[in-house]
C-alpha cells in the first residue's frame, strides 16, 4: 500500500492508474478504522480496479464546542488493517495540505442538510461537502463510498454530486452493528460501561418501530412517539431528535412509506450516537 500526504502525489497516481484503464473507488474516512468502514473498502475492491481511502479528521465539519481535538486517532493500526484488506493507496494530508493559509472557498449544501444532524450541528454539513467535494476532486473516481449510518451525509453528498454535476457514483453500504446491535462508530469508545449499556436502548427503539411498521402502523407520529417513549425511557440518554422523514430529500413525513428514514440522535454523557433504519415493505 502506497501512502500519500500531499494532493501532488495523489493525482499523480491516479493519473497513472487512468491511463490504464482501471476504474477508481474512493472511500473517504476519518480514520480510527472499524468494520463498517472495512464493509465500505470491501465494496469498493469488488466494484473497483483501485481502491483510495483518505484519513483526514476534518476540521471545519466540526463545531467550536464539539469533538475535533479528542476525535480518536490511530494512523498505524488503521494502516495495518488497509494492508490486510489489500487497499492500494491511503491519503493522509494533514490539515494544512487541504486548508493552506487563504483558503475561502467553501460548498454549501441545499435543504437535506438542514434538519436532523444539520439541526443540532451547524456548519457541519457545509464542512463535510467541503471536504468532500475537495476529495472528489482529487481522486477522480468512479464511484465514492459512503456509511448508510450516516444517511443523511450520504442524502447531502448524492444532492451535492447531482447539483455540482460531479462525475462519480455514490455508493451507499449497510450499517454494520456490534454482536449486540449498536451501530459500529469511532465515537463508541468515548462510551464508560454504563453508557455503552444504556445505548443499546438505539437499536431496541429503533427495532420496535421496524415491529410497527412492519404490523400495518404507518403514522409517523406514533412511530415517533413510540421511539422517543423508549428512549426517554433510559435515565443516560438525552434525545437529541427523532425524526421520520423522506430517504432522498430529509423532508418530514406524516404517514410512513418505503424509502422512508427512521433516524434518532441520543447524547450519553458529552458523546453523540447516532443510528436509523429506511422503511422497507
Ligand atoms: O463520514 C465521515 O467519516 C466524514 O464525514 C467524511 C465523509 C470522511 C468527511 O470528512
Amino acid at each position: 500500500m502506497e501512502t500519500c500526504t500531499t494532493a501532488v502525489q495523489l493525482r499523480t497516481l491516479v493519473k497513472q492508474w487512468k491511463k490504464q484503464g482501471f476504474t477508481v473507488g474512493f472511500v473517504p474516512t476519518m480514520g480510527y478504522l472499524h468494520e463498517g468502514h472495512l464493509s465500505l473498502v470491501q465494496r469498493s475492491k469488488e466494484i473497483c480496479d483501485r481502491t483510495v481511502v483518505s484519513i483526514f479528521v476534518n476540521p471545519t465539519q466540526f463545531g467550536p464546542n464539539e469533538d475535533l481535538d479528542r476525535y480518536p486517532r490511530d494512523f498505524a493500526r488503521d494502516c495495518q488493517l488497509l494492508v490486510q484488506s489489500e487497499v492500494d493507496v491511503v491519503f493522509h494530508p494533514d490539515a494544512g495540505e487541504m486548508y493552506p493559509p487563504g483558503f475561502s472557498t467553501f460548498v454549501e449544501p441545499g435543504t437535506a442538510a438542514q434538519g436532523l444532524c444539520g439541526r443540532s450541528r451547524p456548519g457541519h454539513f457545509r464542512g463535510v461537502c467541503t471536504v468532500v467535494a475537495k476529495l472528489l476532486n482529487l481522486v477522480t473516481p468512479d464511484y465514492a463510498f459512503f456509511g448508510q449510518k450516516d444517511a443523511q451525509q450520504v442524502a447531502v453528498i448524492r444532492a451535492m454530486v447531482r447539483d455540482l454535476q460531479m462525475d462519480v457514483r455514490i455508493v451507499s453500504c449497510p450499517i454494520v452493528r456490534e454482536e449486540d446491535g449498536l451501530a459500529k462508530s469511532s465515537r463508541n469508545v468515548y462510551l464508560d460501561d454504563s453508557q455503552r449499556q444504556a445505548a443499546l436502548v438505539l437499536p431496541g427503539a429503533l427495532a420496535s418501530a421496524q415491529r410497527m411498521i412492519a404490523g400495518g402502523q404507518t403514522d409517523a407520529n406514533a412511530i415517533r412517539q413510540q421511539i422517543l417513549g423508549e428512549l426517554q425511557g433510559e435515565k443516560l440518554a438525552e434525545v437529541d431528535y427523532v425524526e421520520i422523514v423522506d430517504g432522498t430529500n430529509m423532508q418530514e413525513v406524516s404517514k410512513v412509506h418505503e424509502g422512508d428514514l427512521v433516524a434518532v440522535a441520543v447524547r450519553f454523557g458529552t458523546t453523540r450516537l447516532i443510528d436509523n433504519f429506511t422503511v422497507t415493505k
